[in-house]
């Protein structure tokens, strides 16, 4: 194994810490710029709260509201306009993943003159690459992608169709502020895409890794298990304020660098679904559940042994008699038992999607992180027509 690891996120943890953000904002800054959604936070009261936090600890504001999920980079350049014509020397990002990303992203383009999607890989000839930020604090009020504390962001371009990403340690929060209580108002639906999310995060480095990273493997594992178990609890009963605090340290560790140290993960099922929700602004979560298991099925063929692993690990079944794939098949089938019984969908059809674009989504699921063939990087890689042949097994 080889790899350096660095997380500088700040994480503040547990029930009732949203009342601190103004005393952790003032180490920043004086004028904060609070990044909202489409005003999930107004309705259940999150933003007065943060308001009042502010307000004590002498921090002004002004906002930047209406961060669309799957922000778009029009989004992220009206943003940045409002913290440069504002004179904000902080930003705080109150929301899901969406508000999140798309207010990372406003921190650096805020000190740039030029247009923020130079900043977001895309396969232009010369990227980007930001050197100064504005300070960001987080507030996540959905478990789901753990960009409260990692150093990635995801932004959609509307008029290409384009989803991608920037994920550079210039990125990284300053702080987060991790209220569980925050997330008990999540409907039932996004609470369980969320879980799906956390889970694929770890698998994509369990399954698309290098080989002997056993204590990498238990803590990818640990994450699955515990996103199973109290992420079922927290789908019966959002109100489950224990549940909720579990799925979301679960989010946070999935996606925060600690579980890939050394793994050197790729995240195909990541990329195929980011062009399925470029085109059809499918919710993340859920268009994992879809792309998931089919690209599972693909991937066991290639390497049974560790499916096999995570059959047994996962869900304690049993090797007697059973040839590695048959074994790695029916770990697959027990998964995707358990996003059905969570309600995902795990098929195209169920979000209205059809054959009829397979091949412009695989090109653009291969757009970034490929090899010098062009597939689509993963283990195995991807040409066109294995991406097509996942997504045609996933109608
Ligand atoms: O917009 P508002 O009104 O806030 O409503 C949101 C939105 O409709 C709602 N919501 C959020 N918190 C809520 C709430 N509703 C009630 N109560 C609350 N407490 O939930 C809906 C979905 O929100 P969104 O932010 O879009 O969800 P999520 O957190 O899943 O973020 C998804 C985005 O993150 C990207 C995805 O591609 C997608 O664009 N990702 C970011 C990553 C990263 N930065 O590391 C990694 C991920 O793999 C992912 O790609
Ligand atoms: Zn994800």
């Amino acid at each position: 194994m080889n790899f350096e690891f660095q997380n500088p996120t700040k994480i503040i943890f547990g029930a009732g810490t949203l009342a601190r953000l103004g005393e952790v904002v003032s180490e920043y800054g004086k004028k904060a710029m609070i990044v909202t959604g489409g005003g999930s936070v107004k309705r259940t009261g999150a933003f007065d709260k943060a308001v009042e936090s502010l307000k004590d600890a002498g921090v002004s504001y002004v906002e930047c509201t209406d961060v669309e999920p799957n922000p778009r980079i029009t989004s992220v350049a009206r943003g940045a306009k409002i913290a440069k014509d504002e004179g904000c020397d902080v930003i705080i990002a109150l929301g899901g993943g969406s508000t999140m990303d798309a207010a990372k992203v406003m921190g650096a383009a805020a000190l740039y003159d030029g247009n923020p999607w130079d900043m977001i890989l895309h396969g232009q000839e010369e990227v980007y690459i930001p050197t100064e930020t504005l300070p960001v604090i987080t507030v996540p009020t959905l478990a789901a992608t753990g960009s409260e504390a990692n150093c990635g962001a995801v932004i959609t371009n509307d008029e290409t169709k384009i989803k991608s990403f920037i994920q550079i340690p210039l990125l990284f929060p300053k702080v987060a502020v991790v209220d569980p209580e925050l997330t008990v108002s999540v409907p039932q639906d996004h609470t369980a895409y969320g879980v799906c999310d956390i889970i694929t995060h770890v698998m994509e480095g369990y399954f698309n890794g290098v080989d002997g990273t056993p204590i990498q493997d238990r803590f990818a594992e640990g994450v699955i298990i515990n996103a199973i178990e109290y992420g079922r609890k927290a789908v019966a009963n959002g109100e489950d304020i224990e549940a909720r605090a579990h799925v979301q340290w679960a989010s946070i560790v999935a996606l925060n660098g600690w579980v890939q140290a050394g793994v050197h993960m790729l995240a195909p099922m990541h990329m195929i679904e980011h062009a399925l929700s470029a085109h059809h602004d499918l919710t993340h979560g859920a268009g994992l559940a879809i792309v998931g298991p089919a690209w599972m099925r693909f991937a066991a063929k290639y390497r049974p042994e560790r499916f096999a692993q995570f059959a047994q690990r996962i869900f304690g079944l049993s090797a007697e008699g059973k040839d590695a794939l048959t074994l790695g098949m029916e770990g697959i089938d027990a998964y995707e038992s358990f996003l059905r019984e969570i309600e995902c969908p795990t098929t195209l059809s169920e979000v209205n999607i059809n054959g009829e674009f397979f091949e412009q989504y695989a090109k653009d699921a291969a757009l970034v992180v490929r090899d010098e063939d062009g597939k689509l990087l993963g283990r195995p890689p991807m040409s066109t027509e294995d991406i097509v042949e996942v997504l045609k097994s996933a109608l």
